[in-house]
């Protein structure tokens, strides 16, 4: 889609839709990324994690915010919300009051010694209040690092506040998460995912059917960001967002081939379903290691007495294993058809 066009649709959903209200009427030309343009700006916007914003704000409304550390899987919200927060909390003085951090800035020792420490420790001149560090994707920080923040932290504790945000809480060092509060963004649900899916594709003129918009759930897993990638590349690709163009989209095998694999493993020879197996993945260009993903997601759903449930599951984990170690894939094509399964 070229730019034009873009700003023609930016506009026309302005002026017509409820739904371009719900999702805040954006004119801004630059943001031609979906993701990026449909970044809540505030924080009642932000879908799910509603008892984690209920608390923040009664903590910014006292005037007691703690040093926080986010953790949780992608596209979940965690750098929206704490975006939003120093919003709320500063309005337009946002940019001299928070310092924001990220893996793409080098964050060495000489960093938290130098930059931290300077923001932290100058006051301003017209401004009083306490400031932010964000820093984001603090578990990519070497653990050098980690140990110069836990005195820092300490030291600047009187104006300023800290907010880690990462993936991995375990990649933090235990010093560090017991000087904040921690605050856990789970997966998104496709209940709460859909009203905002919904609005967005009628704000952007897409158009989709019922089941690609299933398609973009279960595809995204959760992750608000893949949802949003995964519907622009789509409509910009294909005229319809539907079932078919979503799973070519994203490269990822579709159900009902999946489904017809699974029932060929479970009922013809090790012959046939080998030569079945390669010809799909030939075919289609799926990887292996996503259809053995998706064949367990299925498998557990077929009446199966436990004890062959448990054979072929640990059997797919081991292949699984394997081609994660970098093996050829055709043997482990092999591999599958003869567990065809265990009869
Ligand atoms: N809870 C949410 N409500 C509304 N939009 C969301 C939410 N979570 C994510 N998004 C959308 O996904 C995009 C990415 O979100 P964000 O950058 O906050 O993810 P993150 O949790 O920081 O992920 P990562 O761990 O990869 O940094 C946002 O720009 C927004 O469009
Ligand atoms: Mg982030």
């Amino acid at each position: 889609m070229n730019m034009e066009s873009n700003m023609e649709i930016d506009s026309k959903a302005e002026v017509n839709t409820a739904a371009a209200i719900m999702v805040g009427s954006r004119t801004d030309n630059k943001a031609d990324i979906w993701v990026e343009k449909y970044r809540p700006s505030n924080t009642d916007e932000i879908i799910a994690h509603e008892e984690i914003i209920q608390v923040l704000n009664r903590l910014i409304e006292g005037d007691k915010l703690p040093h926080l550390l986010f953790h949780g899987p992608p596209g979940t919200g965690k750098t929206t919300t704490i975006l939003a927060c120093a919003k709320k909390m500063y309005g337009q003085h946002y940019q001299s009051m928070t310092l924001e951090l990220n893996a793409s800035d080098d964050r060495g020792i000489d960093v938290v010694r130098d930059q931290i420490k300077e923001f932290a420790g100058t006051m301003k001149l017209f401004s009083t209040g306490i400031k932010l560090i964000i820093l984001d994707e603090a578990d990519a920080m070497t653990s050098d690092a980690q140990a110069a923040l836990r005195r820092v932290i300490e030291q600047y504790t009187k104006n300023t506040r800290f907010c880690m945000i990462c993936n991995y809480v375990n990649k933090i060092t235990p010093a560090l998460q017991s000087r904040c509060t921690r605050f856990r963004f789970a997966p998104l649900k496709p209940e709460q995912i859909i009203g905002r899916l919904n609005d967005i594709i009628v704000a952007e003129h897409v158009n989709a059917t019922e089941c690609g918009r299933k398609a973009l759930l279960s595809l995204a897993g959760g992750d608000m960001r893949r949802v949003l990638n995964l519907l622009q590349t789509t409509q910009m690709a294909y005229p319809e967002v539907n079932e078919e163009t979503v799973y070519l989209t994203a490269g990822a095998a579709m159900p009902n081939v999946i489904k017809h694999l699974l029932s060929v493993l479970l009922n013809s020879s090790f012959n046939e379903s080998y030569d079945i197996l390669l010809k799909t993945i030939t075919d289609y260009g799926y990887a292996l290691c996503d259809i053995i993903t998706e064949i367990s997601i299925l498998i557990v759903d077929i009446t199966l007495p436990n004890a062959v449930l448990a054979y072929i599951v640990d059997k797919l984990s081991t292949i699984e294993h394997r081609l994660s170690h970098g093996v050829n894939e055709k043997l482990q094509i092999g591999a599958l058809g003869t567990y065809t399964f265990t009869r």
